[in-house]
């Protein structure tokens, strides 16, 4: 790569389970692809071998929620160093499903981690990385919850009940609040339509 070449994007989505953020992924895809950019497509935790084996553990075993924090930062760490960084310095527009503000929401918001290790966490393994973007799909905790209960063999997160729901939805709108910048919450209780108009109008502000 030329050193004059310049840095991708980071764009990231977030929302409760069954908010309906990964039914977007396809359109966003397409819609970065016609300015001709490289895009990667990529999800957390997971998006490596190490990372999507962590995935498998931290979605179906019962552990202690800083032993799932420190999991999910080994991911990221693993995510970072051989997907994310690599295509950012090529130029690409990296996507993940889920970042490290979904740590904030989960094991901090809804689980009760202390927001201060996770800060130093997130110094750690992330340096200076932030989102350029982060989409955040809000529906009320009763959607969320209809719309799992339709779907496949729920994880173990998505058997949580509604107290957890509310408590995840409130962290990642107090989320939104605090890094005005880069975020941007997209009301997802309406038609699937009207979803994705909104959702391709603010990617094309990046
Ligand atoms: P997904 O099904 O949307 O891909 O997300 C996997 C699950 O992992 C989801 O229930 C949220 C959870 N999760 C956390 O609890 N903390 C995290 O840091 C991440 C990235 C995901």
């Amino acid at each position: 790569m030329q050193k004059s070449e310049k840095r991708g994007k980071f764009i990231t989505l977030e929302g409760m389970d069954g908010a309906g953020k990964s039914t977007h992924i396809p359109n966003i895809i397409a819609a970065l692809k016609t300015r001709g950019v490289e895009v990667v497509s990529t999800r957390e935790p997971g998006g490596t071998r190490l990372g999507e084996q962590l995935r498998t553990l931290l979605l179906h075993d019962t552990m202690h929620p800083e032993t799932e924090t420190l999991l999910m930062f080994a991911a990221r760490r693993e995510h970072i160093a051989n997907v994310i960084e690599p295509a950012l310095k090529r130029g690409a527009y990296v996507l993940s499903d889920r970042f490290t503000d979904a740590t904030y929401a989960y094991q901090c918001g809804a689980k009760g981690v202390s927001s201060n290790k996770i800060k130093q966490l997130e110094k750690w393994v992330q340096g200076r990385l932030q989102p350029d973007l982060t989409l955040l799909f809000d529906v009320p905790v009763e959607i969320s919850m209809t719309r799992l209960s339709t779907a496949r063999e729920p994880d173990k997160f998505e058997r949580e009940d509604a107290k957890f729901f509310e408590k995840l939805r409130q962290a990642y709108l107090t989320r939104a609040k605090e890094n005005p910048k880069r975020f941007r919450v997209i009301d997802a209780n309406q038609a699937l339509d009207k979803v994705k108009v909104l959702v391709e109008n603010i990617i094309s502000t990046i």
